[in-house]
């Protein structure tokens, strides 16, 4: 059992656990963090040792051309190489890699290594039959289905770009995403379940495609077996081409340079459209692996369960990547939390024996409302480790989740990074001393500070923007196609520091406590979304002149979506239009960007430039003084 000991900082501190000690990985937390702080390629380089190369680098992290820093420089490599092709001559090969239950219960679908192997390489022969070549754009849009795991494999394989977007998107995110990046090529399923009912992306993507030329071809898969249309010559069903010769036999995996694109990935930014964030085989491939392993203290008898969308950084980096460079077990679920009933991640713990879980605080918070009685129906004893990610967790749900789910002896790893990071960034690993609600410190190589708008560090227990010192392996390489708005966002506020967009507090203790977003980006249930994104889609309301979008606290969501809305003439504001316009930003962005309130007004506060000061909209939201208004127009 663990202890509790209060601090004379941040309330309660807790100690892992003597078996919790002995188990780790990382025993001795000091030690390596000093030693990859003296020697940060020496670290990483050693961590890269570990994996196979088909060519090894010359220069472990080249940072001659600042902030385009490049890791494993001459190396000839490729992630899929690591995930799945060196565990084919180990044990690993009939070790489970995937498992997968469908969201009625119903279905349950499991691969070992072997046969991972052959689906990633049927699909691959296909793209490739369909004319995709090395460092063409593949985008996938698919519910949470084993396929949505062999299509990012398998682009990966050959050496294309996948440019996932999450199922939950709709029509307009996804237009976007297919037409900025040229996809050649589009695999989709007919459709995905959620909570018992259809969502139809096969007619989403038809829709989206109106707008595309770039992509030349649709692969289906069937999951709901509905009647979708087909575009003769264009759209084909994946079953289809599974039964063509072509689909069969080896696929050669492609040897790339380190530092080839391995995917982008669209997220939200402070203004105008979401950006591609880049990341290459390499470095994500190093970074992902060693995270994974000493933060989750992965053993090959664990059941790993990242309890996110594949469509996330996070389902990149550690429901397909990291585990299987770690040629561990993972599990993917294609449903949610609570349908049919509030248990259903507690059963699929008690079902699969999964060992260390991994979710967001929105989601404990939503289940923390059932009760006790539903985990508590269930054997949870399995777990060892619990994870948390996307947004802060605060402490009633710190403490809900370690106590109830896992019974006063599992740790919690909250893991603080980004789309942009690939991997954890602020995390502690299991032997250190938890206190709810932060972080802890940064991962090993790493260093943060706080800084004041003059770019000095903060005292302790003040507030800051935080930035990262240490350039690491999974750093995203740039945005796709725009490397000036890479420099301008990241690196220019503090020259030489990445600027990570957040606010945080550091304590006596070296503790770092994640405060939220500084820009205009909002956390809805751990989704990043730009306001510009729900504003653009607003104003696509033949009804709406101007909108303004603010994320306010909520108590499950953690933000709320709020907009403000100048109606055109000939519109007048009712709970109808109000109504009208939550469902348009739905349809068009996706469920999860519905706002929770739309509010009328006959004017936007703007500065004298015209730029609409949301600042202030959310300080009167909230009945918070409202700052510094000088730029405020009369
Ligand atoms: C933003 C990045 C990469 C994981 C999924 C989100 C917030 C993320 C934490 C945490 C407090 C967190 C930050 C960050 N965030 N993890 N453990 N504690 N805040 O990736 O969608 O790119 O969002 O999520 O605000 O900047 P993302």
């Amino acid at each position: 059992m663990s202890q509790r000991k209060s601090s004379e900082m941040e309330g309660e501190v807790f100690y892992p656990s003597q078996s919790v000690i002995d188990q780790a990985i990382v025993k001795d937390w000091d030690s390596l963090a000093l030693k990859a702080s003296q020697d940060l390629a020496g670290f990483w380089e050693e961590q890269a040792e570990e994996l196979d190369w088909f060519q090894k680098w010359e220069t472990v992290l080249d940072d001659s051309n600042k902030p385009f820093y490049k890791w494993f420089s001459g190396a000839r490599v490729n992630i899929v190489h690591n995930c799945i092709d060196r565990h084919l001559k180990t044990f690993r090969k009939n070790k489970l890699a995937l498992i997968w239950e469908s969201e009625d219960g119903k279905l349950e679908r499991t691969f070992s290594y072997f046969s991972i192997n052959r689906e990633v390489s049927r699909m691959a022969n296909i793209i490739k039959a369909m004319g995709v070549v090395k460092g063409d754009r593949v985008t996938i849009y698919m519910g949470r289905i084993p396929e949505i795991v062999f299509a990012m494999l398998a682009c990966a394989k050959i050496g294309a770009i996948h440019s996932v977007v999450f199922g939950g998107f709709s029509m307009d995110a996804l237009q976007g995403r297919i037409e900025d990046s040229q996809s050649k090529l589009i695999i989709t399923c007919d459709g995905s379940y959620q909570n018992g009912k259809v969502v139809e992306l096969k007619r989403i993507v038809d829709e989206a495609m109106k707008g595309c030329p770039s992509a030349e071809n649709v692969i289906v898969v069937r999951r709901v077996g509905q009647d979708v249309p087909m575009e003769a010559g264009r759209d084909h069903w994946y079953h289809d081409l599974c039964s063509l010769p072509i689909a069969n036999g080896k696929c050669p995996t492609e040897a790339m340079d380190s530092e080839d694109p391995l995917f982008i990935l669209y997220t939200s930014g402070s203004t105008g459209k979401p950006k591609a964030i880049l990341h290459t085989h390499g470095g994500y491939m190093v970074g992902t692996y060693t995270t994974l392993k000493y933060v989750f203290d992965l053993k090959d008898d664990d059941r790993w369960w990242c309890a996110a969308d594949p469509g996330w950084i996070t389902g990149h980096s550690y429901i397909v990547y990291g585990p299987m460079l770690n040629g561990a077990t993972t599990f993917l679920f294609e449903g949610g939390p609570t349908y049919p009933y509030p248990n259903r991640w507690w059963q699929c713990i008690e079902r699969y024996g999964i060992s260390v879980f991994y979710t967001a605080p929105t989601a404990i918070r939503g289940l923390m409302r059932f009760g006790e009685a539903w985990p508590n129906k269930h054997d949870l004893s399995s777990l060892r480790l619990l994870g948390s990610v996307g947004e802060p967790i605060n402490p009633e749900a710190w403490r809900w989740y370690y106590r109830v789910i896992g019974k006063d002896h599992c740790p919690i790893m909250d893991t603080w990074w980004q789309t942009e990071t690939g991997m954890f960034m602020i995390t502690p690993t299991p032997t250190v001393p938890l206190k709810p609600g932060s972080g802890t410190r940064p991962f090993f190589g790493q260093e943060a500070e706080i800084l004041n708008d003059e770019g000095e560090q903060v005292a302790d227990g003040e507030e800051g923007y935080l930035v990262l010192l240490n350039p690491w392996p999974a750093m995203l390489r740039g945005i796709y196609g725009d490397p000036d708005r890479y420099v301008k966002q990241y690196w220019s506020k503090y020259p030489g520091k990445y600027m990570t967009g957040d606010s945080a507090k550091r304590d006596k203790d070296g503790y770092f406590w994640i405060i939220g977003r500084v820009d205009d980006v909002i956390k809805v249930s751990g989704h990043r979304l730009g306001t510009a994104e729900v504003e653009s889609a607003l104003v696509s309301h033949e009804a709406v002149a101007e909108a303004a979008a603010i994320g306010l606290p909520h108590e499950i969501k953690g933000q709320a979506i709020h907009v403000f809305c100048l109606l055109r003439k000939g519109f007048s504001p009712s709970a109808e239009l109000a109504e009208t316009l939550r469902q348009h930003v739905a349809t068009h962005m996706g469920p999860i960007a519905r706002p929770e309130e739309v509010t009328f007004v006959d004017k936007l506060p703007k500065t004298r430039s015209g730029k609409i000061m949301r600042r202030v909209l959310k300080a009167r939201a909230q009945g918070l003084p409202e700052g510094d208004i000088s730029t405020l127009e009369e």
